[in-house]
């Protein structure tokens, strides 16, 4: 598929049952319960003027992510495709995927996700270690958890799941010992996130006061090469930074981002990169649910930002994303967005010290050795 016929859409639902102490998505917890008709209204509404904008496109991915997607009924989740399938066509292998908590509840609707056109889905497990998932603010146990997985493999065509390691107290050992099981209930697919303090959130507050405290630089390394070797030797290798996959089985709709493809983005707080009139526009909507509803009902979109990018800003952005990919990037689009070359002495002093590395074909890459350092690589090609 060529990249202009690569077209992603994210879809945002921003909704918990509750906040968990580690988390900066944009995510609410409402107890008065929410209109998910209206939603559904809005949604359409601003997929509508997205397409109106755009023109005619063949969506091959769509993300349902949050927030808690998997709060939705299976009937909103339907009108939303639909909505999506009015406007634009849809490629007849297009991924859908659908992030979920691993609760009891929310794996009784995921036949109905899957009647629905969901053909993907993404668990938020975390952890399988019962105090951990605590400590994590998790409302859901290891055994629940595992439970949603045999779930998800009955109930999909392919499935993932989230775990996030580096947590305080977390050995390489016991790290091991947990990966090792979380791949036997893995199929294809796992996401496998470093824990970061985010600023403003309850961690962040515990983590300054002294009263959280995170692995030091070298076990959090030693965690890193345990996790790159354990996935790698089970057959599931870093294809992202956090990601791991089966080759042939990764995230279609996140290699969007990362191969810096067109993508929309619809609901709150949701980020876009749309072609309009062969321009790259970014595009952000309104954080806030209720806000972001009432400029959808009002104007048709939640639009907050909506620039054009500069050539430079577009190499910097698809320098920044594809780094990030196990395959690099290739050096002549690189060329092509931002009108001039990558500095090559740069390159060359990054390749002395074994950080990158350039491929046959032309693309350059991050080695092992610079994967726990990406950002200073990045920040040194992009200077
Ligand atoms: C949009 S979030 C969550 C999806 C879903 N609501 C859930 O919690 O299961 C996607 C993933 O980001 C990861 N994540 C969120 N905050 C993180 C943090 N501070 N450090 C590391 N990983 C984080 C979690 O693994 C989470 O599953
Ligand atoms: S981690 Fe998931 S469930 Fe927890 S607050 Fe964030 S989006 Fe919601």
């Amino acid at each position: 598929m060529s990249v202009a016929e690569t077209f992603g859409v994210y879809v945002h639902w921003p909704f918990c049952l509750s906040k968990c102490p580690y988390c900066d998505f944009n995510s609410h917890v409402r107890h008065v319960g929410v209109d998910e008709e209206r939603y559904v209204r809005a949604f359409a509404r601003e997929i509508a003027t997205t397409a109106d904008r755009i023109g005619a496109r063949t969506v091959s991915t769509i993300f349902l992510g949050g927030g808690t997607p998997s709060l939705m009924k299976p009937e909103t989740v339907a009108a939303i495709l639909d909505a999506i399938g009015k406007h634009w066509s849809v490629a007849s292998d297009v991924e859908v995927t659908l992030e979920a908590n691993p609760t009891s509840v929310e794996a009784t609707r995921f036949r109905g996700y899957r009647a629905a056109g969901v053909n993907r889905v993404s668990l938020g497990v975390q952890a399988l270690d019962d105090a951990a998932l605590k400590e994590l603010g998790r409302l859901h146990s290891v055994s629940e958890a595992l439970a949603a997985v045999d779930i998800a493999r009955t109930a999909f065509e392919r499935y993932s799941f989230d775990l996030i390691y580096a947590r305080p107290g977390q050995t390489p050992a016991a790290w091991r010992s947990e990966l090792a099981r979380a791949i036997s209930a893995a199929a294809e697919h796992l996401s496998l996130y470093q824990l970061t303090i985010e600023p403003d959130t309850p961690f962040a507050a515990l983590h300054s006061a002294g009263k959280l405290v995170t692995p030091n630089d070298e076990t959090a390394r030693a965690l890193y090469d345990v996790t790159q070797e354990v996935a790698s030797a089970h057959g599931l290798p870093a294809y992202e930074i956090s990601n791991h996959a089966r080759p042939g089985a990764e995230c279609r709709h996140n290699l969007v981002y990362w191969r810096y493809h067109e993508y929309a983005g619809i609901g709150p707080g949701a980020h876009g990169r749309l072609i309009v009139d062969g321009e790259r526009r970014a595009t952000a909507t309104e954080r806030r649910p209720e806000s972001w509803i009432m400029r959808v009902e009002a104007s048709g979109d939640g639009l907050v930002s909506d620039e054009t990018l500069t050539r430079v800003e577009q190499a910097d952005e698809f320098l920044l994303m594809g780094l990030r990919l196990s395959e690099g990037i290739d050096l002549q689009r690189y060329e092509a967005l931002g009108g001039r070359a990558l500095d090559a002495a740069r390159i060359a002093s990054l390749r002395t010290e074994g950080f990158v590395e350039s491929t046959s074909a032309g693309r350059l890459r991050v080695t092992p050795a610079g994967f726990p350092i990406l950002d200073a690589v990045v920040a040194d090609l992009a200077a």
